[in-house]
């Protein structure tokens, strides 16, 4: 049986919370000044509808933005819905309309002819997972094929972002990549009819609105993965054997069957990855992996002739089934498989391929770093954890990778009844070492008389706790952000 303290959190980050505020915050402790700049995080905060009743996943819930904005030690909380075709929808008629990732619509069968022609139509664009940048335009991402415009500083949908190019696809990685030499974004969209399956990997310069299309992967029975790598001179897809039956994904269409089940998990088949040469779009090398199963992947660098990649893996995909409400909220809702840190070494002489290398006995999801460290070597890794099977995500980690003792190479922050999301890395300005910056992070903390949320500012290096700042209310759980420096947010603090 789930522990009581996990229990209560686990139904208030699972509750609706319809409150809009916007509203300056007190802080307790002391925001160093140079953490200036907004946390605008993304993430479901609507599972039942009038007429339909309750989503059945995690990832089903109509999308919501938070902007913590920070400036001269001062907080500012905003919240806003995101104005998708989904929650139109839902408003109008009380109903879910969309096949969500993990729950089916209602829809007649007109609808349903109709929807099996159109994915947009099917899914519809509720870009719930993260926010990203192309160019000086801020969107609100999810898998569906398109995503929606926001305006960072007062998070006011803006509406569907348009490009300047055709590419057709049926769900689209959320995980862009930026490049940190220049101001170009990297992402794959994916691709699946019946025997035809499809990644095609992309770029988007700056403000173009055009996505240049640079590789295409052949996979018949295309795999859900929900994230990729980038290297200065390479990307790097990791084919699960979750893999979708395209003919079954069509029939799914007509008969309205949510996403996330036309996916089939084959552990008896090898994890196919692909290394794609970034300037020719030519596979490199492709080379089978153990089964295995990733939302995340951390960096992904060249180093002594070799690719590098860090996933935090599970050996299965039994996660993603434990991210339905009727688990997450039932007596061993807590219950999670442990994800691990992995490293893959890639010969790029076409040598055998080393790993997986498990960086640490610390339990790690929602892995984040410096991003200063991008396709780069780099040492240190922060995410959410548990240290006991049953306790959900109760604490933050910070992994060090160049300490070989696994049992001792992470520390935690993990005050009791305390339930973190993805903790976002901050740098000093001036900074030379790696960790020498703030973690800021949105905790769910279920240790008064109702649950409240907060803005938590950690020190990086001691991994300690520097300030707090409570919300005007609860808010349950989301999934990821950005830090958007101040730069790109003018006046936006207060
Ligand atoms: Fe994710």
């Amino acid at each position: 049986m789930t522990d009581p303290i996990v229990a209560s959190a686990l139904q208030a980050g699972f509750s609706d919370q319809f409150a809009e505020s916007d509203v300056q915050l007190d802080v307790h402790g002391v925001i160093p000044p140079w953490v200036s700049g907004a946390l605008v995080r993304n993430g479901p905060a609507q599972w039942t509808l009038p007429e339909t009743g309750r989503f059945n996943h995690w990832f089903d819930g109509l999308a919501m933005l938070h902007r913590f904005s920070i400036r001269d030690g001062a907080v500012h909380y905003r919240n806003r819905w995101l104005d998708s075709r989904n929650r139109t929808s839902a408003n109008r008629t009380g109903r879910n309309d969309y096949a969500q990732f993990d729950t089916d619509p209602k829809r007649s069968l007109w609808q349903k002819l109709t929807a099996t022609l159109d994915f947009p139509l099917q899914f519809g664009n509720n870009d719930f997972i993260t926010v990203a940048r192309f160019g000086s335009d801020w969107v609100a991402v999810g898998e569906t094929p398109t995503q929606i415009g926001i305006d960072i500083d007062d998070l006011s949908t803006k509406g569907l972002f348009e490009f300047k190019d055709r590419m057709f696809s049926i769900w689209t990685c959320s995980h862009m990549v930026p490049d940190p030499n220049r101001d170009r974004v990297y992402s794959f969209s994916t691709m699946g009819v019946p025997v035809f399956g499809r990644y095609h990997l992309w770029y988007v310069d700056g403000n173009t609105r055009r996505r240049t299309r640079f590789a295409t992967v052949k996979d018949r029975h295309p795999s859900w993965m929900h994230s990729f790598g980038v290297s200065e001179r390479y990307a790097v897809l990791t084919a699960f054997p979750l893999r979708c039956n395209t003919w079954q994904l069509f029939v799914n269409a007509f008969l309205g069957r949510p996403f996330i089940r036309t996916f089939t998990w084959h552990g008896e088949q090898p994890t196919t990855s692909y290394l794609i040469d970034r300037e020719t779009g030519r596979v490199v090398r492709r080379f089978d992996l153990p089964a295995m199963f990733a939302f995340h992947f951390a960096n992904t660098y060249e180093e002594d002739g070799q690719l590098v990649f860090d996933l935090a893996a599970y050996d299965d995909a039994a996660a993603i089934d434990r991210c339905r409400l009727d688990t997450l909220l039932g007596p061993d809702g807590g219950q999670f498989p442990p994800s691990q840190l992995r490293r893959f070494r890639v010969p790029l002489d076409g040598g055998p391929v080393m790993g997986p290398d498990v960086i640490s006995d610390g339990v790690i999801e929602m892995p984040r770093f410096n991003d200063r460290r991008s396709m780069q070597p780099y040492r240190y890794v922060y995410g959410y954890s548990f240290d006991a099977p049953g306790r959900f995500y109760d604490r933050l980690i910070k992994i060090d990778t160049h300490n070989p003792d696994r049992d001792a190479n992470y520390v935690h922050w993990a005050p009791p009844g305390t339930f973190p999301s993805e903790p976002v890395f901050v740098p000093r300005p001036g900074a030379t070492a790696e960790d020498d910056g703030a973690v800021v992070t949105v905790v769910l903390d279920v240790n008064g008389a109702e649950p409240a949320s907060y803005l938590v500012v950690l020190d990086a290096v001691s991994f300690t706790e520097i300030a707090r700042a409570r919300a005007p209310h609860r808010i349950p759980f989301g999934l990821h952000g950005a830090f958007a420096p101040s730069a790109t947010t003018p006046g936006a603090a207060t």
